[in-house]
Formats: structure tokens, sequence, C-alpha cells
């Protein structure tokens, strides 16, 4: 990876003021020091282990894992109902459930991977409610119901129904089946656990009013009075989609929902990130985003089979059956340890690219910069320096840190620190660009005060 240069030591001023002063406005993100957002959100993840206690506990805690959904997809042991029963994957289901009990974390789980729907059911797979019959899911929802009971996992849980129907390697049945199949699974449930929230419908689809799987089920929904208690949906498409980008896919589902007349409820992107975005600057670009929208996200999960169910979701590697983390589990470390304190307002660039989070924390500032897949020179503003005390004019002192990345199976320890650099401000501002020499690598910036 290449350090920006700014950041070395013996860069001059000038150099910065004459870099500051080439900035357009699509290439800036800012920080406004004197707007409290409040407590920071922090959700996370999704691919633990079927065996407790596998990946050491200091994993979990320090990248602050705190939710975690699962269904036994792909679990190599044992098949789903569909195929001769559930019980193998029940148990794994559970140990997951147990898991995150451990931590604190919330759990959702994916029912249609226990039914056997998991992407590996190919020509054997049976979809609920062929020709309106419903006996064999009936006979799935009951045994299910009285396993989360007995295995007291009606609370800290959410069951999302079924896992991007809207993608033939999940349903491969008509649409109208796959409406009448939630209708039918959600009055069940609410019937037989009632307080137990409903999450969906998990489209791999991003919310949009020409998106016949969106419209056909918010009119099935709001027909029948099912509702999910949590809306979910996938952003894991192109990275310069920018309907794959929180920042326009909150606003859709708002105004979808709003164009139904259906209440606005929470929302969480249960698989966010295509996989090159599993990497240093696209974790904190990610992290920005569901930050400023107060948003629970879990990331995606590229890897599969066994391997699915193993290496949170890609933020560790092991060697032998000893497990390290790679340079994103890095972020997340920092992000959950070090980004302590209250949030304050930000906002990405224009041209979406570029982002950041930023805490002030005990007399010290914290801002974790995020660029999606990109490389060029951007701008870091820093508002309204006064609220913390500061003057308006001066010089600060900023320490840099730098969160490499040699792929997911590559060993990365803490963050390097570059050094301190001396910037003036003036105005009540502080601006210094950030280099992005290269797509991966990311940085935090730090001054006290
Ligand atoms: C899966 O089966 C293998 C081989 O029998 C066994 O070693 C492993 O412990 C099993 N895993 C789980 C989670 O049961
Ligand atoms: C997120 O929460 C903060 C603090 O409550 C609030 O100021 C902000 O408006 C919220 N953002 C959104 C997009 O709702
Ligand atoms: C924060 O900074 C912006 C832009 O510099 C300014 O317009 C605004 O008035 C400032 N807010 C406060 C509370 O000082």
């Amino acid at each position: 990876m290449i350090a920006p240069l700014l950041f070395l030591a013996g860069v001059a001023a000038a150099a910065v003021v004459d870099l500051e002063s080439r900035q357009s406005a699509s290439q800036i993100t800012t920080v406004d020091l004197s707007v409290n957002w409040g407590t920071p959100v922090r959700r996370i993840l999704y691919g633990v282990p079927n065996i407790k206690n596998q990946i050491p506990s200091s994993f979990y805690t320090g990248m602050g894992f705190n939710y975690l959904s699962a269904g036994a997809a792909q679990f190599v042991n044992a098949t789903g109902w569909i195929f001769g029963g559930y019980t193998g994957r029940f148990q794994d289901v559970l140990s997951n459930f147990q898991t995150a009990r451990q931590f604190n974390a919330q759990f959702i789980l994916k029912m249609s991977d226990l039914w056997g729907t998991d992407g590996t059911q190919g020509s054997g797979g049976v979809y609920p409610g062929a020709n309106g019959d419903f006996t064999e899911y009936n006979a799935y929802l009951t045994q299910l119901v009285s396993d989360l009971k007995a295995n007291g996992m009606t609370s800290n849980i959410k069951l999302l129904i079924w896992n991007e129907p809207d993608l033939t390697t999940f349903w491969n049945a008509p649409q109208s089946q796959y409406f009448a199949t939630w209708n039918h699974a959600v009055q069940f449930l609410r019937a037989n656990l009632p307080g137990v929230p409903i999450a969906g419908p998990s489209f791999a689809g991003m919310p949009s009013s020409s998106n016949t799987w969106w419209t056909g089920f918010l009119s099935t929904v709001k027909a029948a009075g099912t509702e999910p208690d949590v809306y979910t949906w996938h952003l894991e498409g192109s990275s310069t989609d920018p309907n794959n980008d929180l920042q326009n896919s909150q606003p859709a589902m708002v105004s979808l929902l709003n164009s139904f007349g259906l209440p606005i409820p929470e929302f969480i992107i249960d698989e966010y990130a295509n996989v090159n975005e599993q990497n240093p600057a696209s974790a904190a670009w990610w992290i920005a985003r569901f930050e400023r929208f107060n948003m629970s996200g879990l990331r995606g999960n590229w890897l599969s089979g066994a391997n699915l169910q193993d290496f949170l979701a890609g933020l560790l590697w092991k060697s032998g059956s000893t497990y390290f983390a790679n340079g994103e589990w890095q972020v997340y470390n920092y992000y959950a340890t070090s980004m302590t304190g209250f949030r304050v307002a930000t906002t990405g660039s224009t041209d979406r690219l570029m982002d950041n989070f930023a805490v002030v924390g005990t007399n010290i500032v914290r801002i974790l910069v995020g660029g999606r897949l990109v490389t060029g020179t951007y701008e870091l503003q820093i508002k309204n320096l006064s609220a913390l005390g500061l003057a308006t004019s001066g010089s600060i002192s900023v320490t840099t840190r730098q969160f490499s990345f040699s792929g997911t199976e590559g060993q990365e320890g803490a963050p390097t620190n570059l050094g301190v650099v001396v910037h003036t401000y003036s105005g009540n501002v502080l601006s210094f660009p950030i280099f992005q020499t290269d797509t991966v690598t990311t940085w935090a910036f730090e001054f006290s005060f």
C-alpha cells in the first residue's frame, strides 16, 4: 500500500494550500463539530462457526459484534426440512443463537435456510404453497415454533421469512406463490409466537416503484395486514450504482411506503457490501452511511460451504486452527473500541464516493474516512472548531493512522501511526487533503482539544 504523501514528514504547508484550492465540492467530506448526533449505532455481522467458542472471544468483542443472522445455510452436516428434516440444522442455528447471546448480540433467523432453500437445493427444491397447499409448510412452522419455544429463542430474535425470494437461486416458483407464502407465514407466526418480530422481505433488489417484487409485496401486506415489523433488504450490487447506496435507498424505501400509505418502522440492511467492498476503505464508507441514517447493517457473507459459517463473514482468516484478523477487522476494531463519545454531523462527498464517521470523545476527536473503491485527492473539512472551545484560527496537530489491507486472507495488525502533522486553520474550519492512492487503504485522523 502507498502512504498518502501529506502525512509523511516534511510536506510544506504551501502544498496543502495549493491542493485545497483545487478541491471541487464533489470531493469534500465534512464534519460539523457543533451538531451532536448522539451515541453511535454500531451494528455489524453474520457468519459464525457451528461450534461455540471456536473463534476466541476477543475477535468478537474486538470488532463490536452485536448482530448475527443465520439459518444454517449450506451447513455441510445436515440438510433442511424438505430433504428429510431439519434436526441437524436446527442444532446449528441454536449454537449460533447461543453465540449471539454470549455477546449480547441480536439474532435474525433466516427461516428459508432451515426449510432447505439455501441456494444448494437445485431441482430438488420444494416451495411452500404450490397450488395453494400449505400442509408441509404448516408442519414445518409448527415444529419451528415448538423448537424456538423449547430453546428460549423467543426474545432477542427476529424471524426472517425468506432470504432473497426475488432470485431464482432461492425461490424458483411463481411470484404470487411467494406473496401467498409470506401472508401464510406471518399469520401463522403472529398467531403462535405473538410479539416475536417478523423481518423481511430481504429482497436482493432495492426498493423502487418499478420493482414488481417490492410493489407486489407492499400491496400484498397492506391488503392482508401482514407488514413486517422490520423491513429488510440487501445492498450488495454495483459500487457505481447510485441506488445501491443508503443515501438513495433509505429515502426510496420511505417514499415507497408513503406511496402505499404504510407506516415507517425500523429498516435493517441485513446484507451489505459486495465482495470487492470488503476492505478497510469501503468498510469505513459503509459505517459512515449506516451511522448517518441511524440504521443497523449486517455485512454480506461472500464465503460458501463450511467457510460461510466461520471467519466472521470474512473479517478473519486462519493458519491451521489459529485465527487472525485481516485489515478490515482492524477498521471494525477501531470503530468499536476507539470511536467512543458522541457522534457529530458529517456529510459525504457529493460524488458519493468518500465519506467519514466522526466522534468527539474525552478531549479527543476521531474521524474515520473511507472511500468506496475510489482513488484521487479528496478533502476533509472540519467545521465549527469553536464548538469544542478551540479558537477560530490557529494550528492543530493531527495524528494519522493508516489501515492497510492485504486481502481477506492477509493478516494485519493495529493501524500504523503515521505521526503528527501540524495544520494551520482560520475561519473556524480546518481542512486538509486525503490522498487516496489505492482503493482499499484507509485512514483515521485524531486531534486533541
Ligand atoms: C460435521 O461433521 C464432521 C464430520 O463428521 C465433524 O467433524 C464436525 O464436528 C461436524 N460439525 C458439526 C458442527 O457438527
Ligand atoms: C439520526 O439520529 C440523530 C440523533 O438522534 C438525529 O439528529 C438524526 O437526524 C438522525 N438521522 C436520520 C437520518 O434520521
Ligand atoms: C457551523 O459552521 C457552518 C459553516 O462554517 C456555519 O454556517 C454554522 O453557522 C456553524 N454553526 C455553529 C453552531 O456555529
